[in-house]
């Protein structure tokens, strides 16, 4: 029974994975973009429908033959099983099955047949955005991006996998994104790796200095903003320009225990992080703003490992539950960054790099990770998600719908 639900499973994957090499292939391939490229003349914004004529068009020339390909891989698949003469080979058949409602549902569309579009097209209907784009799934405004952010990224149509894998599950190109701390060690890493992706960048600086990052041995001054914490609010009209704001900057205090220390952690950590995020989601309002915002917040692994500095600890693990709290029913996508000890001015016995550490944050916010894990520290690994997730479902069961 295990073996055939596998198999089944498996069968569904594989014509998914079929379907969304072929649409990056038909990016890739000029040929194939000439069938392909009907569907991206479709859509207005709002994804109203240019014209009717060229809705059905569209179906001809890029779903059928999309499914298609699917069924043949799909039949290809049940084939290649039904060979091993398992018992539930048969279950093999799955994928095709599948297959043939997405060939219905096409033939239908190009075919004109009322409310085939409403039942059968759900990543293309109009109207506002009523979730962040999805995580594993594919949703309406996680595909809206595909037509109208980057059509060189979003490949998937129904799992994210093959986005995950390629890297094209967040495109960073023209994106303007903002980082604070960005003085600080992992702040000017950052600022290279994200102006590397394409991204138009943002100093955000408690010191006066003009912000330069270095690649190659040339320096690229970077637009630069200085702001002082308990101020952000005077931060509000260059949020709301920004799409991904990274709040980054931070303070450790090691081992001290005076009331000054303490005040200051929790200003620097935790309470002007707060102050920030609130402010930049005040400034996510239309559907566009929740699909391109993004909050990406540095909070340390020190929210479920020991920092060998309580204060610190302390700080951090409080900055990491508001967010999880926040991230309930947050307006746009808020990851994590999860870092293990890394060498900076605030830990110079660091043993990362941190030119490594905001490449690998790059790459895992490209693959859309929510929480960003960059350590040598194997338990963050486990105890990390085991942990968002209890603490994650407990603030959901007492927080009010
Ligand atoms: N190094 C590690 O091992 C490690 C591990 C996990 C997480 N982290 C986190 O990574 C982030 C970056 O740290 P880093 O290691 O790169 O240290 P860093 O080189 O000391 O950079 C931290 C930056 O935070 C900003 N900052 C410090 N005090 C501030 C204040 N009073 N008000 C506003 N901004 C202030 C400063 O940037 P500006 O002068 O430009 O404002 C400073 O350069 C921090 O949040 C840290 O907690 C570090």
């Amino acid at each position: 029974m295990l073996i055939a639900a596998v198999i089944l499973l498996l069968s569904i994957f594989w014509v998914e994975l079929v379907r969304d090499f072929y649409h990056w292939l038909a990016h890739q391939w000029p040929t194939l973009y000439r069938l392909h490229g009907w569907h991206h003349r479709v859509f207005r914004p709002d994804l109203s429908v240019v014209s009717d004529t060229i809705y059905k068009e569209a179906h001809w020339y890029n779903d059928v033959p999309e499914a298609l390909v699917m069924l043949t891989f799909g039949l290809l698949f049940w084939f290649t099983i039904a060979q091993f003469n398992l018992a539930y080979s048969w279950t093999g058949s799955a994928g095709s099955i599948y297959t043939l409602t997405f060939l219905v549902g096409a033939i239908a569309r190009g075919a004109g047949v009322p409310k085939a579009d409403e039942l059968t097209d759900i990543t293309h209907r109009p109207g506002d955005f009523t979730s962040i784009p999805g995580d594993l799934f594919v949703n309406k405004p996680y595909h809206w991006r595909h037509h109208f952010d980057n059509q060189n990224a979003y490949f998937c149509g129904t799992l994210t996998f093959l986005d995950k894998v390629l890297g094209t599950a967040l495109s960073l190109k023209g994106k303007k994104i903002a980082v604070t701390g960005a003085s600080g060690t992992l702040g000017l890493a950052l600022l290279k790796y994200l102006h590397l992706s394409g991204a138009k960048i943002t100093a955000l600086t408690s010191s006066n200095q003009e912000i330069t990052i270095t690649n190659k041995e040339e320096n690229i001054p970077v637009k630069t903003i200085s702001w002082q914490v308990g101020k952000e609010q005077e931060l509000l009209t260059e949020l709301e320009k920004i799409d991904i704001l990274i709040i980054n900057h931070g303070i450790n205090f090691h081992g001290q225990t005076s009331q000054e220390a303490i005040e200051k952690s929790y200003q620097i950590n935790t309470f002007s992080s707060y102050r920030l995020m609130e402010l930049f989601l005040s400034t996510v309002k239309t559907n566009q703003d929740i699909v391109r915002k993004e909050l990406w917040i540095n909070t340390s692994e020190a929210e479920v490992n020991p920092a060998f500095s309580p204060l610190y600890e302390l700080s951090k693990r409080t900055l990491g539950d508001l967010i999880t709290l926040k991230r309930l029913k947050a307006p746009c996508v808020i990851r994590k960054l999860i870092l293990g000890p890394f060498k900076s001015n605030l830990n110079p016995i660091g043993i990362m790099s941190a030119d490594w550490v905001a490449k690998q944050i790059v790459q895992g916010a490209k693959r859309d990770f929510r929480n960003i894990i960059v350590t040598i520290n194997p338990l963050t690994y486990l105890a990390f998600p085991v942990k968002e997730f209890f603490v994650s479902n407990y603030f959901k069961f007492f927080t009010n719908k």
